[in-house]
């Protein structure tokens, strides 16, 4: 018996996809050196490498991209994803971004000097990058109960209010120009944040005149888990979760390609009108007039209508469901993975799903290999490929705590007998996993490696 929701819309359009024999995926793997980034799309079957505008959009959004306004400036679309921009999220001016990380770029090349600091509770790699490209020093102060997979405390995405207090004393409110939080928390888990905790780092923030800015992703799926996990909030819509949350900050950048379920798109909104005049002119510059940003104007209807969808309620108890489901369906076959079940992803423990393999042989690159190889599922490592690197000083490497591998749902996209089999493959692999080798790294990049490093196996 399905233990979720089901799925709150029936299937009218398809995309056949298809598993391709053993050795065709054997000699796949050989040609994309081990790297799963390096597949294309038709040699995979099951693809949970990303939530990130891999969604299906809804016959709501198709329909609204056929009345898209192609006017360069004061478009209809504009003026439509403007009302519902106004409704969520209330901040007083906005401009639409083509994805994140521009509305992240623009927002640090306006606001952002050399050697500042940007504290969060986890930034994502994207965010860290445009910091850190701009000189800046990005800073994580999630609480220490998100490193520890086991413990189900149930906003694992939360700030640690006393680090944030003595971080801002040791480094001097000046010399922050901008304070973040990331909801739900993807770099930990896809962890939600609680609204006490948004309060509370809101009210540390502003106390030191330290203007506030979310990383609002996966705004939708966050508010839900406020709603089933935080006192006073059950009978709260979601929307009037989001509404309360955005009321605490000064701004927000999101990539919309999550949360408002589009293919691409996203945006950066302020309150402060001096700074929106900063981020007009770099948004010219670089993006596109501010009432387009790089999209079609289609593509902003799609948006201001996902953005609505994404928080409707049955979505909501269907979409986290589906994500608790198959983390329990993993858990029942052994499966370590991190708990509780967040909201775009399951992640599992290869470092204690295979402890014969040392971390700079990578068991995490070893699962997403096999997976694909036993079943042709694409998955990602966020562990010792992705993380690891040299000391400056002394060349020694330095591991993350933890050998994750990611398994991401795209919204609206698979169903549960898609999750059984790939539960199914990963039963297999765990009867045999003895038999699973470490890799060694042929080729890597500084920066960024997982993306384009090439293996081969021990
Ligand atoms: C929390 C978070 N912030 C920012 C981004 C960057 O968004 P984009 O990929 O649209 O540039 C992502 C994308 O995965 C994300 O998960």
């Amino acid at each position: 018996m399905s233990m979720h929701p089901p799925e709150p819309f029936r299937i009218k359009m398809v995309e056949p996809i298809h598993l391709i024999q053993e050795d065709e995926r054997e000699r796949a793997l050989q040609r994309a050196g081990y790297n799963i980034f390096g597949l294309k799309s038709d040699e995979v079957y099951i693809d949970l490498l990303t939530d990130s505008g891999t969604g299906a959009m809804s016959q709501d959004q198709w329909g609204a991209m056929m009345i898209g306004d192609e006017s360069y400036a004061g478009a209809r679309s504009y003026q439509r994803l403007s009302s519902t921009m106004d409704e969520i999220f209330g901040f007083r001016h906005f401009v639409p971004t083509h994805q994140g990380r521009a509305a992240e770029n623009i927002l640090c090349a306006v606001i952002l000097k050399e050697g500042q600091y940007v504290p969060s509770n986890m930034h994502f790699d994207t965010t860290e990058g445009n910091i850190r490209a701009r000189g800046g020093i990005p800073t994580n102060l999630v609480i220490i109960e998100a490193f520890d997979s086991e413990s189900d405390y149930p906003f694992k995405g939360n700030m640690d209010l006393k680090k944030l207090e003595e971080f801002i004393k040791q480094v001097g409110p000046e010399n922050i120009p901008l304070g973040m939080i990331t909801i739900t928390n993807n770099a930990g888990g896809g962890q939600p944040v609680s609204l006490e905790n948004l309060r509370a780092v809101s009210e540390i923030y502003h106390s030191h005149e330290i203007p506030f800015f979310i990383d609002a992703c996966r705004f939708a799926e966050n508010a839900y888990f406020i709603k089933l996990r935080e006192p006073g909030y059950e009978k709260k819509s979601t929307l009037e979760i989001a509404r309360e949350v955005f009321s605490l900050a000064d701004g927000a950048t999101m990539s919309a390609k999550k949360d408002a379920i589009v293919n691409i798109g996203g945006f950066l909104a302020v309150n402060d009108s001096a700074l929106f005049e900063k981020i007009c002119n770099e948004l010219i510059l670089r993006e596109g007039y501010i009432t387009y940003g790089g999209l079609a104007g289609r593509d902003l209807d799609a948006i201001a209508v996902g953005l609505m969808e994404g928080l409707k309620e049955e979505y909501l108890a269907y979409r986290l469901g589906q994500t608790a489901y198959f983390l329990n369906e993993l858990k029942k076959q052994g499966i370590p993975v991190i708990e509780p079940a967040g909201g775009h992803a399951v992640y599992i423990d290869a470092g204690k799903m295979l402890p014969h393999i040392p971390q700079a042989e990578f068991p995490g690159q070893s699962l997403v290999v096999e997976m694909y190889r036993s079943g042709g599922i694409r998955s990602v490592e966020l562990g010792s490929v992705a993380f690891a690197y040299p000391d400056p000083d002394t060349g020694e490497m330095h591991f993350p705590e933890m050998e994750l591998v990611r398994l991401a749902l795209p919204r609206r996209t698979y169903t549960q007998s898609h999750l059984d089999y790939v539960v199914n493959v990963l039963k297999n692999i765990t009867s045999k996993k003895e038999s699973l080798s470490g890799y060694r790294i042929l080729k890597a990049p500084k920066l960024m490696r997982h993306f384009s490093a090439t293996f081969e196996p021990i």
